[in-house]
């Protein structure tokens, strides 16, 4: 199993791309605490994942430095090392750029851009010292979005705090290069989680939705657990500084697709 006898935390796990990380993890070997604010879901995450190797559900918000900072010494205190940090946890708030308030501008980048700054310097740190006490090097990876490239008009914080983690995934990855700690980024389409009920629960949107989207189907949690996996392998050992994007071919598309009548 390629992450045997690692340890990972994955931040916002209890649910949706998190989880599927988290369980892929698991999966391939990985003891892996998941950390979360919904505690009931982190928790009956956990045990799901406890059916299929080791995991633990840690309180987290990632936005808050204490938080972060006791994330960081339990993990350390269970399992004594930390070679993979996945910064899954974010949120959208959405209004238009016009009407769009201080204090949602603040939330929304507290938790998908501090939040990614906070756990990463955390244990940047941490693996830092390992390799200098001959230690391996571990690797962080960030869920980013195609949101750091595409704008949507009512979508305003989410959007700038997605750049910001592809500029915060590019400097991690240079500042740390030389210690061989490796930094890279994800950046989904439109995947089936709760984030995304609304657009499915909707038939206008979802057509609009998949009208840009040439692969014609959302995409699965799992199908972003696949890419984690590899950038948390040996397999992209020479990978550091990129954003890999799996959105069903959007980025490429410069029109619309048409998409088929619903049987
Ligand atoms: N679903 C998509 O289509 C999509 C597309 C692109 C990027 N993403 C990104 O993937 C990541 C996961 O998205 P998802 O669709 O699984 O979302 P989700 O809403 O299903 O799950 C997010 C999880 O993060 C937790 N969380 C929220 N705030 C937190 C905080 N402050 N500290 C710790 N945990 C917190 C939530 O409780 C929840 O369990 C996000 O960063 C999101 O921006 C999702």
């Amino acid at each position: 199993m390629s992450l045997e006898n690692k340890v990972a935390i994955v931040t916002g796990a209890a649910r949706g791309i998190g989880f599927a990380v988290a369980k892929r993890f698991v999966m391939d070997g990985a003891k892996v605490v998941i950390c979360d604010v919904d505690d009931d879901a982190g928790e009956s995450a956990a045990d799901d994942l406890k059916t299929l190797g080791e995991a633990t559900y840690i309180h987290a918000n990632v936005a808050e430095r204490l938080d972060v900072r006791n994330l960081v010494a339990e993990t350390l205190n269970a399992y004594g090392e930390i070679d993979i940090l996945v910064n899954n946890a974010g949120i959208v708030s959405g209004a238009d750029f016009l009407d769009f308030e201080e204090d949602e501008f603040d939330r929304v980048l507290s938790v998908n851009l501090k939040g990614v700054f906070l756990c990463s310097q955390a244990v940047a740190r941490h693996m830092v010292e390992t390799v200098e006490n001959g230690g391996a090097p571990g690797c962080i990876i960030n869920m980013s979005s195609i949101n750091a490239v595409l704008a949507i008009p009512t979508q305003l914080a989410y959007c700038v705090s997605k750049g910001g983690v592809s500029q915060l995934t590019k400097t991690a990855a240079l500042s740390l290069a030389k210690h061989g700690i490796r930094v890279n980024a994800i950046g989904p389409g439109s995947i089936m989680t709760d984030m995304l009920s609304s657009v499915n629960d909707d038939p206008e949107a979802k057509q609009r939705l998949l009208s840009r989207t040439p692969m014609l189907r959302v995409g699965d949690p799992a199908e972003i657990a696949g890419v984690a996996a590899f950038l948390a392998s040996e397999d992209a050992s020479y990978v550091t500084g990129q954003t890999i994007i799996a959105d069903g071919g959007r980025m490429p598309l410069n029109y619309t697709v048409e998409v088929p009548d619903e049987e």
